[in-house]
């Protein structure tokens, strides 16, 4: 097969910024995507709906023209969230989603949630309301192992939540483990997760591959190699409770290559053709439509798009660099070559 036609696909978690930095990444992503749910981890972060609103036009004025492209807003849940604010930006069509960051769990997290308990009148609304919780599903316990901070978590804090608030909708967001890929396979229909592309394609030894490679590091850390084809498994199965969320995540080279540099990996430039790549090699191309354009909808309530898009097997190299207002960014796979292109 050398050339594959499928509905047009949604990225449901995405990093887009603000300012600068928004105006250089937002084409890439859109150029693609007809939806993608918009992180709300911005300094400060976005907790209210007027500040969603508000937002949300600033991605839509710097939106290239003649892309159409829908932001999905998404809350910051912190440990003194209102349940009101949360359910009045639903109902006004602002809040798609409501995201938990773990405090300190990563980049511009620190209001995030220090104690799940103090949130649970909050969570008990969106369970009501059928809102989902997107969840950054690391425990920030510096005692545990880095490498274990995913399933610790979702044996000390998502496990229970769920046996509290069993109808909660719940997305385990860019899983990184086997136990994750377990758990949401073997949960009710009410948890889903997202699968980011970087994650089907290393492990954690490309962060020390010849050296430390900054641009390879993300939040959560790639795993070892069994986690990974758990991860490629479950992309490729069509079980509809995984699909596709890149966390694109960019940072301005100088941010990524310093002492505390941070985590994330810039993946909107090839994101899709990558994860067609992945999908060709499994042999499972008749598959990605699901995951890429089908579970997502269906999971979130919305309806799925009508426009297709098509790939075409034929190798192009990512550029080592893109140059914005924002800084230089260093595209994941900068310089390489991938089978997979868009063709329109
Ligand atoms: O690597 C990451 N980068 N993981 C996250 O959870 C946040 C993201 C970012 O905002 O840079
Ligand atoms: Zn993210």
């Amino acid at each position: 097969m050398s050339t594959i036609t499928f509905r047009r696909p949604d990225d449901w978690h995405v990093h887009l910024r603000d300012g600068a930095m928004l105006q250089a990444v937002l084409p890439f992503t859109a150029r693609v995507f007809a939806r993608a749910i918009i992180m709300p981890n911005l300094v400060p972060p976005v907790t209210t709906a007027a500040a969603a609103a508000a937002y949300r036009d600033r991605i839509l004025a710097a939106l290239p023209a003649g892309l159409g492209f829908t932001p999905l807003m998404t809350a910051y849940l912190t440990d003194d969230s209102d349940a009101n604010e949360i359910e009045q930006g639903h109902r006004a069509g602002v809040f798609t989603a409501v995201k938990l960051y773990p405090a300190g769990a990563t980049t511009n997290s620190a209001l995030g949630v220090t104690d799940i308990a103090k949130t649970y009148p909050a969570l008990e609304r969106l369970q009501a309301l059928g809102i989902p919780l997107l969840v950054h599903g690391e425990v920030i316990d510096s005692e545990v192992d880095i490498f274990d901070r995913e399933a610790v978590f979702i044996e000390r804090v998502l496990a229970p939540l769920m046996r509290r608030l069993p109808q909660l909708r719940l997305v385990l967001e860019h899983i990184t483990t086997k136990e994750a890929v377990d758990f949401v396979g073997g949960a009710g229909p009410g948890l889903a997760a997202t699968i980011t592309a970087h994650h089907l394609l290393i492990n954690r030894n490309a962060l020390f591959a010849g050296g430390l490679r900054p641009h390879m590091y993300c939040l959560p850390v790639a795993k070892r190699e069994k986690h990974r084809l758990a991860l490629r498994r479950a992309a490729t199965s069509g079980n509809a409770k995984f699909f596709l969320g890149t966390d694109t995540a960019p940072h301005p080279i100088p941010d990524k290559e310093r002492d505390f540099g941070c985590a994330g990996i810039f993946t909107a430039p090839a994101a899709l053709e990558i994860y067609a790549q992945v999908f060709a090699e499994e042999g499972a191309l008749d598959r990605l439509e699901a995951f890429a354009s089908l579970n997502g909808p269906r999971f979130y309530g919305l309806p799925v798009n009508e426009q297709r898009i098509t790939l075409a097997h034929r190798p192009w190299r990512v550029p080592d660099e893109i140059p914005t207002e924002a800084g230089p960014l260093r595209p994941f796979l900068a310089g390489e070559e991938i089978g997979w292109r868009i063709e329109g």
